[in-house]
């Protein structure tokens, strides 16, 4: 077991942490306020290679590992999560998928674009009635001999707006149940797509969220993905890998609130002392700095049977679910820890607890894990 990192992944680390540092952290709490799309930091994190950084580099992307995107990730969320979750969206929900699946002629078309960070792209899974219980697709792409025609709506679309690419999930037999299903890349300028307006969410705000309505869109055959019916497994296993990403997201946001959380108490005096002094500050400080460091162990481990190419879809799961649950519990306490401090924007901490939220709620609920995790201790 080997639990140092390579040169290269301190190097990817130490410049996610830079830029995150030095240029997310000048305008967050603005773009926060005013829910603005961080256009120019997008740009930037392309030109850093971090798009695509999991596509190998001969489809244009940074042919990094699953664990140096880890550490970026984490790096980028102790900042800001409304510009992780598109980095996030973009490798783990599109990239993968494309490359993983697709043929040299779509890849050609579709992912090096992608790759290179000049389009950004989206998932679009989840339905006004089909978030959790996926299976319960309604939006239809009805086979019409050269083409698919595409009808329906869907839901809570990260990059719905910003992006130039759709991976869309959708019926084509409905008399098959989840058998019926196909994925599809589509234009996102395609006519017949509508959008429905920002989201006005509690955080990530500065990431654009949309419902996205299709009236008969025409998608050409050979923009399928896989054989007919494979979606569903197409959207399963492109998820298993997304979890990751949020996994490290919510680790980011945990490991933020915790070192503002300490630097606070060192500073902070109550009773004649450095509130780290007391007991009751301490305990909770060591309580949030082990369940981050478990969290990390989590993440790391899933990442590392991906690049292993072993199976990690259970190990996805439960880092998923213990960095979201960490994220919450570690951002409710550091907002405690700060007092009245916390409750107020200039500090950060209230911004990140309302981005933890959100790492328990997307890429499938923390109830979601434990129905993944449960299933694979009943089959053991
Ligand atoms: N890999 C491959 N195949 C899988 C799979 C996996 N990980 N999980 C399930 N399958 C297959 C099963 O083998 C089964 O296939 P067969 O019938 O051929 O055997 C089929 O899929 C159906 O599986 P289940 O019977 O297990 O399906 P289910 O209805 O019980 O649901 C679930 C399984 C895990 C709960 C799934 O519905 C799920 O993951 N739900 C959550 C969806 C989710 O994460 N949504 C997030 C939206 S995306 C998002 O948030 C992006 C964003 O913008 C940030």
């Amino acid at each position: 077991m080997n639990f140092e990192f390579t040169e290269e992944q301190i190097m990817i680390q130490q410049s996610a942490r830079d830029y995150a540092q030095r240029e997310l952290i000048k305008d967050v709490l603005e773009r926060d306020a005013k829910a603005e799309f961080p256009t120019q930091h997008v740009k930037a994190l392309a030109e850093l290679g971090f798009l695509g950084m999991l596509v190998d580099t001969k489809y244009d992307g940074g042919g990094m590992d699953t664990v140096s995107y880890v550490l970026a990730m984490e790096e980028i969320s102790k900042i800001d999560s409304s510009v992780s979750v598109i980095m996030s969206v973009n490798n783990s929900l599109v990239c993968y998928g494309i490359e993983e699946y697709c043929t040299e002629e779509q890849k050609e078309k579709w992912l090096k674009p992608l790759a290179r960070g000049e389009k950004i792209g989206a998932f679009l899974l989840s339905e006004p009635e089909a978030g959790s219980d996926a299976t319960s697709q309604r939006t239809t792409a009805i086979d019409k001999g050269d083409h698919y025609l595409v009808n329906g709506v869907k839901n809570w679309i990260t990059n719905g707006n910003s992006a130039s690419t759709y991976v869309l999930i959708a019926q084509t037999h409905p008399e098959k149940k989840h058998k019926g299903i196909n994925a599809f890349l589509v234009d996102r300028h395609a006519p017949g797509i509508t959008l429905g307006p920002h989201e006005d969410k509690m955080g990530m705000r500065s990431s654009d969220t949309h419902s996205v309505m299709f009236t008969d869109v025409i998608v050409p055959k050979e923009n399928r993905i896989g054989e007919d019916g494979f979606g569903f497994k197409f959207a399963m296993k492109t998820l298993e890998g997304g979890r990751i990403g949020i996994a490290a997201q919510a680790l980011g946001i945990a490991q933020g609130a915790y070192e503002r959380a300490l630097k606070y108490s060192k500073e902070r005096k109550a009773f004649g002392t450095e509130i780290i002094n007391h007991q009751s500050i301490a305990f909770k400080l060591a309580e949030m700095h082990t369940r981050i460091e478990a969290a990390r162990y989590f993440c790391l481990k899933s990442a590392w049977l991906k690049d292993q190419g072993k199976p990690y879809g259970t190990a996805s799961a439960m880092a998923k679910y213990w960095s979201a649950e960490t994220a919450m519990y570690v951002t409710t306490e550091a907002v405690q820890i700060h007092g009245g401090y916390g409750y107020v924007k200039e500090y950060h901490v209230e911004r990140l607890m309302r981005e933890a939220k959100l790492t328990q709620i997307y890429e499938g609920t923390s109830e979601i894990q434990l129905v993944i995790i449960s299933r694979a201790i009943m089959n053991d």
